[in-house]
């Protein structure tokens, strides 16, 4: 993103065109950038560890473009349920190209994730024999809770230690892979997912290393070799002027140390590592272009966009910052306002007091940063008010990749029983 002559712009296409051409709000990605992300991050890991292989939570920013953008830089695809293992089919990639980690699954999910052929990453014990009722994996890995986590969201973001739902108790791990030996499966990979938006490499070590023991003396006990180990994800952002930057090269080499040491601690056969970041890859690639529509003074002047919770949750969910920018404005005094949404209700008013350009006016197009990840696969249809369009902007161009929604998608499936159905 860039300001040229006050105008927004998005790898050279400016935000008015976007806006003109697709409306507000729509999502914006820029190519570049995400691939630049990815290589930064792949390049560092495979600097301090060579036996490396990214792959990409897709929950973050589901579009295929950006998926498609991924794979061709060479990430593979982690799933956190059937669709999303239908995504990754859906550009090509399947078996051990894609980690399913999905949690508290149905039978259902057991199935079709058996019957895909990715790698399974089982969240609990009690999914072995589940999943042994439908086939056995050549391959297995659980997901597990190293009893430790951390976040940059907040409490809300919880993905490991006490409180979280996720993973396997460390006490439980040997039971785990013992139960998987016993059931004849012969190859094993470890898997852990303790934090998100992180950006201090001593953390990564922490976890990597308590992770690491537990792993280590599951394999001496059981006699078993872990192909691979997987990290996670967690590589953070800064959402805010002030927040830190990841240092991604000591972040790897830290993490490549403390794997090392520890791999050979217990006498392990080196694994492969892997991670799958997902925000560290598109968060600051998106943005959302948006429009203010109505400015009123009330307790405080509130200025009123089409950028409500429903097109980006993470405000109303997580209470989460995210910087905005006035197109045309930027080199304006400020002036503390409020900003918020179409929806009826008051987690709407996603921002209480906050220094933007002192000429806002209607008809002024807004943008918001960071968007990229957990943005447009979070926003839902409340109020009925529709998901936006999606575009990628690469070199100069812009492609729509994934149209606004319609009307009609809003009453897509729903049937009205003909003793309710109005007279005509
Ligand atoms: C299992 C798993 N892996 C990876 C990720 C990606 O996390 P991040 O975007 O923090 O890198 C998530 C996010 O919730 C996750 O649940």
């Amino acid at each position: 993103m860039q300001i040229v002559n006050k105008q927004i712009q998005f790898e050279g296409v400016p935000a008015a065109v976007i806006a003109e051409k697709y409306g507000t709000p729509t999502y914006v990605y820029e190519e570049k950038r995400i691939r630049e992300n990815f290589r930064r991050a792949v390049a560092a890991f495979t600097k301090h560890y060579p036996n490396f292989r990214m792959f990409y939570a897709i929950k973050c920013c589901n579009n295929l473009a950006v998926a498609n953008i991924l794979r061709q830089e060479g990430a593979g695809i982690d799933a956190a349920s059937v669709n999303e293992i239908l995504l990754a089919k859906a550009i090509g990639l399947g078996g051990e190209d894609v980690m399913f980690s999905g949690n508290f699954l149905s039978d259902d999910d057991i199935r079709q994730g058996l019957e895909s052929g990715v790698i399974f990453n089982l969240d609990d014990a009690s999914l072995l024999p589940r999943v042994l009722k439908f086939g056995k994996p050549e391959l297995i890995s659980f997901r597990i809770n190293p009893g430790f986590g951390d976040s940059g969201i907040g409490e809300f973001v919880t993905n490991a230690g006490p409180k979280a739902k996720f993973g396997i108790h460390p006490e439980h791990v040997v039971a785990a892979y013992k139960a998987a030996k016993d059931a004849g499966i012969k190859r094993f990979g470890a898997h852990m997912m303790p934090g998100s938006c992180m950006t201090d490499p001593e953390y990564f070590a922490r976890v990597t290393g308590m992770l690491m023991d537990i792993i280590g003396k599951t394999g001496r006990e059981l006699g078993i070799e872990f192909e691979f180990v997987d990290l996670g994800g967690g590589l953070g952002i800064p959402y805010k002027e002030g927040d830190e930057t990841l240092d991604i090269d000591k972040t790897a080499q830290r993490i490549a140390e403390t794997f090392r040491t520890k791999v050979a601690e217990y006498g392990l056969k080196p694994p492969r590592l892997m991670m799958e970041p997902a925000r560290y890859f598109v968060g600051d690639a998106g943005y959302i272009v948006g429009r203010v529509h109505a400015i009123k003074d009330s307790y405080q002047r509130i200025v009123g966009t089409d950028v409500g919770m429903n097109t980006l949750a993470r405000p109303a969910m997580y209470g989460s910052y995210h910087h905005i920018l006035v197109n045309g404005r930027e080199d304006e005094a400020r002036k503390p306002v409020g900003l918020c949404g179409q929806i009826c209700e008051n987690t709407d008013f996603w921002v209480k007091h906050r220094p933007l350009a002192e000429g806002i006016a209607v008809g002024d197009l807004v943008v918001v940063e960071n968007a990229g990840a957990y943005g447009y696969t979070m926003s839902y249809q409340y109020n009925g008010r529709l998901r936006p369009a999606e575009v990628l902007v690469s070199e100069g161009k812009h492609y729509l990749v994934r149209e606004r929604e319609t009307f009609e998608d809003l009453v897509r499936n729903v049937h009205v029983p003909a003793h309710l159905a109005p007279k005509v």
